[in-house]
């Protein structure tokens, strides 16, 4: 796998199990869990071990691919095995509700094992390299998305841009390199990003646990803020850009992304900042027209109520933590996708008529 990032794998595919680097430790340890079954993989998503939308469906993937192992080297090619194999790929797709990308991994991995048992009549053994290629082939094409995100966005920016980021959009929420820290990566290869501000982003800290971390690996300038702070950064002209990542995007525009992220692009309107979204194809949802149809995770209260074991409100508080917010399509100035930069009014229909969708798997 290819990138200039210096960043270790948060995947990888080894020949007996799935390393996924445990994003519930950084920035204070750096350790890799070894995954080998698809519910240790499903529950590894759950808990956020992984997490960001492409790295979750490129885990997933790897995932269809322990459970055909393991289907291989338990129950050979009995005929019981491929039922067995869409219970363990069900619980992979229902891990987590928001981030398309999973959903999409999943299909397109369980449409091509359909394909090879169902149509073709091949052996689970034989099966089985193919659906291996598959999915690395799911998580090189995700760096070369990312890759080409970067480049894109580079061009959007001032010189010495100053961006500011939500949650994280980098290689750890990815198959390596990242989206919108793609971006910020190519724009500060080319000498063109002076600083770049990550929100903390609550409740799971994912911008000053791992973005700033993230950044700090490859000597990217960066700043840690709290996530109230967008208002007056922009009253003081400290921001040149937002950009931010997406979990999935309808066909009008409207993007989902860490709780917070909607919150920005409002200041950033009101600021006359530009608000970039940066996600790759596999991120976009055609088959909802607008955001009412995207599924919204809510998580537990004690993401809220504490941080490790220190309780930050009173016990028993009711608390309201959903995952994720939309931000219309009508705040974001452009969405830089592998394919170029997307500008509204958002019609993606000739550029992504061509991806495999999820519900294209389900009708069969
Ligand atoms: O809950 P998380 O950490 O999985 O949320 C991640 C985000 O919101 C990211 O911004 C998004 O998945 C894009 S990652 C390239």
């Amino acid at each position: 796998m290819t990138s200039f990032s210096h960043m270790p794998p948060a995947v990888e595919l080894t020949p007996d199990a799935c390393l996924l680097l445990d994003q519930r430790l950084l920035p204070t340890e750096v350790k890799f869990v070894p995954i080998h079954t698809a519910p240790e993989m499903a529950n590894a998503i759950v808990d956020m071990i992984v997490r960001g939308a492409p790295a979750i469906g490129i885990a997933a993937a790897y995932g269809v691919v322990l459970a055909v192992r393991n289907a291989v080297h338990d129950a050979g090619d009995a005929d019981c095995a491929y039922e067995y194999l869409q219970r363990e790929i069900k619980t992979l797709r229902q891990s987590r509700p928001t981030a398309v990308n999973l959903m999409w991994a999943v299909d397109r991995m369980n449409g091509l094992l359909r394909s090879l048992v169902k149509e073709n009549a091949l052996s689970l053994t034989d099966a089985l390299p193919k659906l291996e290629a598959e999915a690395l082939h799911i998580h090189q094409e995700d760096i070369e998305a990312n890759l080409a995100i970067g480049r894109h966005g580079a061009k959007l920016l001032p010189e010495n841009a100053r961006i500011h980021t939500h949650c994280n959009a980098g290689a750890l929420a990815t198959g390596g390199h990242g989206t919108a820290l793609g971006v910020i990566r190519e724009a500060f290869a080319q000498g063109r990003c002076s600083m770049v501000y990550a929100d903390e982003t609550r409740p799971r800290q994912q911008g000053s646990r791992l973005t700033a971390w993230e950044l700090m690996q490859d000597g990217i300038p960066v700043t840690v803020v709290t996530d109230g702070m967008s208002g007056l950064m922009m009253q003081n002209n400290m921001v040149d850009a937002v950009i931010t990542g997406a979990d999935r995007i309808a066909a009008n525009g409207d993007s989902a992304n860490k709780i917070g992220t909607y919150n920005l692009a409002l200041v950033a309107k009101a600021h006359g900042v530009p608000f970039y979204i940066a996600a790759p194809s596999s991120t976009f949802d055609p088959t909802l027209a607008d955001r009412s149809g995207i599924p919204i995770e809510e998580r537990c209260a004690s993401e809220v109520t504490q941080i490790g074991e220190t309780w930050t409100a009173p016990q028993g508080v009711a608390v309201f933590n959903p995952g994720f917010d939309v931000t219309p399509a009508d705040l974001i100035t452009g969405i830089i996708t592998e394919k170029g930069v997307f500008y509204p009014p958002y019609d993606f229909s000739k550029d992504f008529d061509t991806v495999v969708r999820p519900q294209e798997y389900i009708s069969k």
